[in-house]
């Protein structure tokens, strides 16, 4: 049996703290465009929330990652659709939803600053710190949370849950 408990992050709580993401990327890029990219699938709630609040002239663009072998620790990263801007000189951000060992953002990181960007920066909605297994400096972080199986807003179980508008913390019981 599946059991998603009460919310571990409301609805509002969830709006409010993605307002002031983008209240903060929208001073630190005053002047500046940039091209925002979401990461998918996981990204695919967090990152049109905080791109309609952020106040700067930007491009969108996607990349659909993800890490297939979730046990090793090698960091084996499937990148099924790549970004179709041409990044070079460019103010790059990049939204996920969230950060776990770090394989899958420093896949990509690395992927992308070797396209010589102006700037590249990472934006994640939530922080799981406990597992990081790579140094990454993260430049906006939604919310730290503790080593829990956390589910909705872009994130899931098994491929279900996305679509909660909040996060909740999955138990799993038999
Ligand atoms: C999830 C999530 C992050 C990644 C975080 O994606 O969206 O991209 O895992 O884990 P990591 O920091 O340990 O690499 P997943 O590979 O499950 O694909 P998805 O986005 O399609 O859910």
């Amino acid at each position: 049996m599946m059991v998603i408990g009460k919310p571990f992050l409301t609805v509002e709580q969830i709006q409010n703290r993605v307002r002031e993401l983008a209240s903060k990327i929208s001073d630190d890029f005053s002047g500046k465009e940039i091209v925002a990219v979401g990461i998918l699938r996981g990204a695919f709630m967090f990152f049109p929330d905080i791109v309609r609040h952020i106040n700067v002239p930007m491009k969108i663009d996607f990349l659909i990652a993800s890490s297939y072998v979730k046990s090793q620790t090698t960091g084996k990263i499937a990148i099924f659709a790549d970004i179709r801007e041409d990044i070079k000189g460019k103010n790059v951000i990049l939204f996920e939803d969230i950060v776990d060992t770090g394989l899958t953002l420093k896949y990509i990181y690395d992927m992308l600053l070797s396209r010589e960007p102006a700037s590249l920066k990472i934006c994640t909605f939530l922080d799981k710190k406990a597992r990081r297994k790579v140094d990454l400096n993260i430049d906006y972080i939604g919310f730290d949370i503790p080593d829990h199986y956390v589910v909705g807003y872009g994130l899931d179980f098994e491929g279900r849950f996305r679509n909660l508008p909040y996060i909740s913390i999955f138990k799993e019981r038999i």
